[in-house]
């Protein structure tokens, strides 16, 4: 007994040392209520609801420190930045992603979102230009189809009373992306069904649960634990599907290189799905190996699908909370479209104003990730402080969306704040739904052009009413609803 404590005291004495010799002399203050040893660790235990309600309680503590805060993770100092231009400053300082993101490789491996920077780099490039205006523009066709396929689905509900729509939204968006993606054939029933739903719901559970337990922190530990094997059940699951589809379209890809010359195509932008981008970059110029396209289809499919599903549902929710801006959307929609119920073209969407600011404030309200997370890989000099090398570092896009440059009414949902450039802040980070700086979601124009459709599809057709008050959310990595109630 006498013995353990001994040892106790002599580790907690080194670590005080340790983390004296590394601070810097203007360290950022630190997040009240540490405990002696653990920090702020008590503050990960509860469930994943509990867990979103102390993060927002920990932005605001940031957000009234000046920005900037210092939390302990045990021994681990971590860093919390609410402030727009220091959160801008890191972000494209250290592109590195920090350790956490490594808790994702085993799904993603050297996808965009996981790739250590040297890798970053060199894939991004590749990659950007399959994100182009024009082959977006060939989506138009998949994008309106899949959104009437909503539409018609939701039917059953209509007048029925409350129902959970993101279970809809969900399934439409997870389909819309595996057409965008892989060009999968939906007849194929053993690719995409709920399996691969429950699959990727699981893999989230599995992830927030290993950072809730800062012992399974390590590999060497988690390699042994229960929750190991439950991962690798999801991922047997989730890399199946996306190995099945590219070995299909390789060989497909294969035979219509061959007979390519003889019918060449039609003008105008062309369907490609951006698996066939990938494979063409493969084959013809060896930029990517079978490994590396399988990380890369994977990364796009769970950055595409589950974030504007989340948006879409978050988005239906509030309109229905503020019968005025759903009126507005009418008018827009009836201005644009009259009472037509063709096809949406991409010269509609650019007129679709009102629409795209009400996505942008829900997105404020409710961003989606949460924080982004970088590893300091030198010290960094912020306008009051300076953060230590070596050290994780959270950027809270939530922080961010309620910091005092939006203005008094910074709490309100207000789509009409994004019509008025005079009244929004002037930093490019304050907004930061889609990330910050370089290492920023590469699929932005895509995810806009997409939700767009959908919800002019939707709203033509049907009226909505519910209560986000009502609504409780967690944090499963990414933000999520735990019952997503709504009235039709
Ligand atoms: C409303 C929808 C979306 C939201 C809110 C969103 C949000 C984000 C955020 C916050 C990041 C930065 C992550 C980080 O810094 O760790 C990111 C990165 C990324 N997103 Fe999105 N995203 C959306 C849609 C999409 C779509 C539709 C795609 C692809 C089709 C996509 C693909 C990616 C990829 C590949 C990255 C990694 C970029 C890089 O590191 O270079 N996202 N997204
Ligand atoms: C988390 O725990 C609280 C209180 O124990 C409970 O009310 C809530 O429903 C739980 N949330 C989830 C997502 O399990
Ligand atoms: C930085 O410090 C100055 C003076 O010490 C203070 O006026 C200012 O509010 C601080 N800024 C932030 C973002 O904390
Ligand atoms: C977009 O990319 C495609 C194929 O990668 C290319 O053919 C096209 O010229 C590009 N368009 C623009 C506007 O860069
Ligand atoms: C992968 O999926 C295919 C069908 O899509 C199925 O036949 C096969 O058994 C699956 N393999 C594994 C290892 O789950
Ligand atoms: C843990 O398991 C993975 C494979 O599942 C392996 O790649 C890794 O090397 C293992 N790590 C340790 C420290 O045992």
């Amino acid at each position: 007994m006498l013995t353990v404590a001994l040892v106790l005291v002599f580790l907690w004495c080194g670590i005080l040392a340790w983390r004296r010799r590394n601070r810097n002399k203007d360290e950022p203050p630190p997040l009240p209520g540490a405990l002696p040893l653990i920090g702020h660790i008590h503050l990960l235990f509860g469930n994943s609801s509990q867990l979103w309600d102390t993060a927002k309680k920990v932005c605001y503590s940031s957000l009234n420190a000046g920005g900037v805060i210092s939390v302990n993770i045990g021994p681990r100092t971590t860093y919390l930045v609410t402030d727009p231009e220091d959160c801008l400053t890191i972000a494209n300082t250290c592109l590195q992603k920090d350790g956490f993101y490594d808790f994702g490789k085993p799904w993603f491996g050297d996808g965009l979102i996981t790739a250590d920077v040297q890798t970053w780099k060199a894939h991004r490039k590749l990659l950007n230009p399959a994100f182009n205006q024009s082959i977006l523009d060939g989506f138009m066709d998949v994008l309106n189809e899949q959104a009437r396929r909503l539409v018609k689905n939701l039917e059953v509900e209509v007048g029925k009373g409350p129902f959970d729509h993101f279970a809809y939204i969900l399934l439409n968006v997870l389909e819309t992306t595996c057409l965008t993606v892989m060009k999968v054939d939906f007849s194929d029933e053993s690719l995409l069904n709920s399996e691969y739903v429950h699959a990727a719901e699981d893999m989230f559970k599995c992830l927030i649960e290993r950072i809730q337990k800062p012992w399974l922190y390590s590999d060497a530990v988690f390699n042994w634990s229960f929750l190991k094997r439950k991962q690798d059940e999801c991922l047997k699951i989730l890399h199946n599907m996306s190995n099945t589809v590219l070995k299909k379209r390789k060989a497909e890809y294969l035979n219509n290189k061959l007979s390519k010359e003889t019918k060449d195509t039609t003008k105008g932008p062309k369907f490609r799905p951006f698996m066939d981008l990938l494979l063409e970059l493969a084959i013809e110029k060896g930029a990517f190996n079978d490994r590396e396209i399988r990380e890369h289809v994977d990364t796009i499919l769970f950055g595409g699908h589950d974030t504007s599903a989340s948006v879409l549902m978050y988005t239906m929710l509030l309109v229905g909370s503020y019968p005025e801006v759903q009126q507005k959307i009418f008018i827009e929609l009836h201005d644009v479209f009259g009472d037509e119920d063709r096809d949406v073209t991409k010269q509609d969407l650019a007129q679709l104003v009102y629409l795209e600011a009400v996505l942008k404030e829900t997105m404020r309200i409710y961003p989606i990730a949460p924080f982004i997370t970088r590893y300091l890989d030198q010290d960094v000099k912020l306008r009051n402080c300076t953060l230590s090398k070596g050290r994780t570092c959270f950027l809270s896009t939530y922080g961010v969306h309620r910091h005092s440059s939006w203005g008094p009414d910074v709490e309100e949902f207000k789509p009409e704040r994004w019509l008025d450039l005079e009244t929004l802040p002037k930093c490019p980070t304050a907004f930061a739904g889609f990330g910050m700086g370089r290492r920023s979601c590469i699929g932005k124009t895509y995810a806009f052009m997409s939700m767009k459709t959908t919800l002019a599809h939707v709203f033509r057709r049907y009226r909505v009413s519910g209560n986000h008050l009502l609504m409780i959310s967690k944090m499963d990595v990414l933000l999520k609803p735990v019952s997503g109630q709504m009235r039709k």
